[in-house]
């Protein structure tokens, strides 16, 4: 028999807690194959969560209670995970949420994922099948789907769907293997980082759908202000796509502001241009070298100048790029379609062709 721990963090949950345990422990004796020791973390909850927990150990012997000061989701998930392998080392974990919005009656489910081969499977609000409540508001409806949307765009990875959600059940070797360091995550960006990670790891993930329901009892934790700051802070440190565009952006500024700066002061304004264009470039190079791809920084002076040299000599690449489109697209379309044409071959064209030679070329790993 396969052990499965399963991690319910709470945080005032005194109304939910006894019916969703009960709940849980029909599920697993229906499904049979599998040796349950569920894990309540509680962090020290006001409204007397851990007293009624603490009856149900003394009904139930594969129930444990960690009470713990108060230090947000992800940090509780940790605690859990850890307390977990100390104790009890299970083969598979799930996560799922305290307050009854994660229907229990899903996980034969998960676990049929995970016998097709999946290391990791999430209820998914995002898939076919899938839905936030209806009743809620549109400010939740939008912070909800634009979290995720923010991640998968951000994270340049489409799939899964839902990267938010806490209901999850993985193979254990899954957070031996990524599921460290994530400390500094201690909210609900957490869940966010331990996915990336096994994604990134190369872990099968699969989605099951999830009809993700309003609460009946207690309140969300969430404070949506800091949830979306602390996951864009996050998006922005780990996305090289939105780090190479910012970067762009400031170039492209430099460029536009000393370009004029010079004209003031009477240069000649195609000099003007190859100038400042050529302190853009340089910003850029410095900028992405710096920030953008730190992971793979160039260093030494003849390192630095011999990319340095590669990196202006694709830049012409981009120039030829723009030059050919808006040189074509004049012809069709007059000498007035310049500006667009020009904004077209930047948008679809140049930023795809830099972000894939800087990548492939400028800043790819070497040996030596
Ligand atoms: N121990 C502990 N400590 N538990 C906590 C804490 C904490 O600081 N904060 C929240 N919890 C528990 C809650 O008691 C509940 O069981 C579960 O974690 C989820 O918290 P909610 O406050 O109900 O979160 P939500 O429903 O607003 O958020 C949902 O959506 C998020 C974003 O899509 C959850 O599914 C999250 O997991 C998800 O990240
Ligand atoms: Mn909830």
């Amino acid at each position: 028999m396969k052990r499965v721990v399963l991690i319910l963090p709470t945080y005032n949950e005194k109304d939910n807690i006894e019916t969703l345990i009960i709940s849980i422990q029909k599920v697993f004796q229906k499904l049979g194959q599998y040796q349950l020791q569920i894990l309540v973390v509680d962090d020290f909850s006001p409204d007397g969560t851990a007293k009624v927990v603490e009856r149900l150990t003394a009904k139930f012997q594969n129930i444990a209670l960690i009470s713990k000061k108060k230090e947000g989701l992800g940090a509780a998930i940790i605690y859990g995970v850890n307390y977990a392998f100390k104790y009890f080392s299970p083969e598979l974990f799930i996560q799922i949420d305290a307050d009854w919005q994660h229907n229990p009656e899903l996980l034969p489910a998960f676990f049929n994922c995970l016998e097709k081969g999946a290391d990791f499977v999430i209820g998914s609000r995002y898939i076919k099948g899938g839905s936030i409540p209806i009743n809620w508001g549109i400010n939740r409806k939008i912070y909800s789907i634009a979290g995720n949307a923010i991640v998968r765009i951000g994270l340049g990875m489409m799939t899964p769907f839902d990267w938010t959600s806490g209901y999850r059940l993985y193979k254990s070797d899954v957070f031996r293997k990524v599921g460290y360091g994530l400390e500094k995550y201690s909210g609900y960006t957490f869940q966010v980082a331990f996915l990336r990670n096994a994604k990134t790891a190369g872990y099968k993930i699969a989605e099951v759908p999830l009809q993700f329901v309003d609460r009946i009892h207690g309140r969300s934790k969430i404070a949506p202000l800091d949830y979306i700051k602390n996951l864009l802070i996050y998006i922005l440190n780990n996305s090289i796509f939105l780090k190479y565009l910012i970067i762009g952006i400031i170039g492209f500024t430099l460029q536009t502001l000393l370009t004029k700066l010079l004209i003031t002061f009477k240069v000649f304004p195609g000099i003007a241009v190859a100038v400042s264009s050529f302190f853009a470039i340089s910003a850029n190079f410095i900028g992405n070298n710096l920030w953008t791809f730190s992971h793979n920084k160039i260093s030494g002076a003849s390192k630095l100048l011999k990319k340095f040299t590669h990196f202006i000599a694709t830049s012409i690449g981009a120039v030829v790029i723009q030059f050919i489109v808006v040189s074509v697209g004049v012809y069709f379309w007059g000498d007035n379609a310049w500006f667009l044409l020009m904004t077209f071959a930047i948008i679809f064209l140049v930023i795809p062709y830099n972000y894939f030679i800087y990548n492939r070329l400028i800043w790819k790993k070497t040996l030596d």
